[in-house]
């Protein structure tokens, strides 16, 4: 040891030696308490919702009533069929994952939502119709990969109440919480089809000088609403 070292006192010595490892130590731990933040990336059960263990039983626990139940006698509802939302995720096959809307865990801090359907909900008619299209966009057996995108449909946009444009989702001619599906039957589905189309009732064409009688006919056996595509180049990119 050095004369001028011995000389140091402890307050010159604290200063020299502890003082900058206490900040180095500091430093240290705040670096680690930054970077435990950043893998924040990683799933956090507390904050990324997964799906629920127990499925449709955790759904059903709190939303018991008939009409959400019957969803089980639907084509969704067969389990069977290995590419159904009963088959897979159950009712988050749709609504998305629900572990976090559905904890207990989570009382007095509010309900994550869950994706909903139809026009005037929260989630985003792209997302509504992306959820559908995570199935509907292959084969899946008898049930042949849909055409959607680019269709005049997809690219239609609406103008809400509220000056608010929007586009159409599949729920905005499709309903999925029943056991009668309304498109099926020609009456009702040409009811969901005069909601937005009113003038066809009266200015269709009735083809009749071509042997045909309309009123035999769904919409659908004509139009493959899925599929009608844009007349121009200009509707196509709206
Ligand atoms: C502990 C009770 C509880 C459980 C379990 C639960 N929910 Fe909910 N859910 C609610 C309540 C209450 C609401 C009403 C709005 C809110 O609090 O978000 C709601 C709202 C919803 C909505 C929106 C309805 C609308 O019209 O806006 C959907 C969709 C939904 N839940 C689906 C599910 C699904 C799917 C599951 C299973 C993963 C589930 N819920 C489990 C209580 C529950
Ligand atoms: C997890 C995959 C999956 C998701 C998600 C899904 N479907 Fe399906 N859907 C199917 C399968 C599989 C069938 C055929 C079931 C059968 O008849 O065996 C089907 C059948 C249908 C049918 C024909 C049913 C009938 O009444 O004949 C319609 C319409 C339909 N889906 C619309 C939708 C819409 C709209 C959504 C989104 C709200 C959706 N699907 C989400 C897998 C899915
Ligand atoms: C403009 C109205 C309309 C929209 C929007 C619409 N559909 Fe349809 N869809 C129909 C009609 C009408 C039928 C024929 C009746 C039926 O089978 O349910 C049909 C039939 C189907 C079928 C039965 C399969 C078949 O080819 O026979 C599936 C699956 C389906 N739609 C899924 C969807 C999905 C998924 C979306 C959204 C991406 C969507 N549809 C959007 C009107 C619509
Ligand atoms: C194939 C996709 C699909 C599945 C599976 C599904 N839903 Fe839905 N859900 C929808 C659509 C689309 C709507 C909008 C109303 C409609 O089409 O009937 C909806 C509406 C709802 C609503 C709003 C309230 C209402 O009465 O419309 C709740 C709550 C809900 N679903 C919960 C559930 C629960 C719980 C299950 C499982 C038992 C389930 N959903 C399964 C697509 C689905
Ligand atoms: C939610 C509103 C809505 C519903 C429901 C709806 N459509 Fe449409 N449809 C539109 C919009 C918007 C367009 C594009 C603008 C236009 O041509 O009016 C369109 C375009 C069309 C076109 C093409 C017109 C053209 O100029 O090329 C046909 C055909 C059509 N729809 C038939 C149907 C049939 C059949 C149904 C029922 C199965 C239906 N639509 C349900 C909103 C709707
Ligand atoms: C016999 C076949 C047939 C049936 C059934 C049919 N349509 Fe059409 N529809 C046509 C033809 C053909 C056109 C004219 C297409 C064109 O000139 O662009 C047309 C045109 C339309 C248009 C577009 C008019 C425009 O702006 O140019 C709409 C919307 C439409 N139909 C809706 C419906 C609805 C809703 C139903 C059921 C209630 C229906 N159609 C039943 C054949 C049919």
């Amino acid at each position: 040891m050095t004369k001028h070292n011995e000389s140091l006192s402890v307050r010159e010595k604290f200063a020299h030696s502890y003082l900058p490892r206490l900040v180095g130590m500091l430093a240290l731990l705040f670096a680690c308490c930054v970077s435990a933040q950043q893998s924040g990336q990683q799933p956090d059960p507390q904050q990324t919702p997964g799906f629920t263990e127990n499925g449709i039983d955790s759904c059903l626990l709190c939303h018991d009533v008939e009409r959400m139940r019957l969803i089980a006698h639907t084509p969704h509802g067969k389990r069977d069929n290995p590419d159904t939302p009963f088959a897979k995720h159950g009712c988050e096959s749709c609504h998305g994952p629900g572990s976090l809307h559905a904890s207990r865990s989570r009382r007095g801090k509010g309900r994550p939502p869950m994706t909903t359907f139809g026009a005037g909900t929260n989630t985003p008619a792209t997302k509504q119709t992306a959820a559908c299209l995570a199935c509907h966009d292959k084969d899946m057996g008898e049930l042949e990969k849909m055409e959607w995108t680019g269709s005049t449909h997809a690219i239609a946009e609406l103008e809400g109440p509220d000056g608010v444009k929007s586009r159409l989702s599949c729920s905005s001619c499709h309903e999925i919480h029943v056991t009668e599906n309304p498109l099926e039957d020609q009456k009702t589905q040409a009811e969901a089809c005069y909601r937005c189309h009113e003038k066809m009732k009266a200015q269709h064409p009735k083809f009749e000088d071509k042997g045909i009688n309309i009123d035999n006919l769904t919409c659908w056996d004509c139009h493959d609403v899925h599929q009608l595509i844009p007349e121009n180049a200009e509707q196509a990119t709206r």
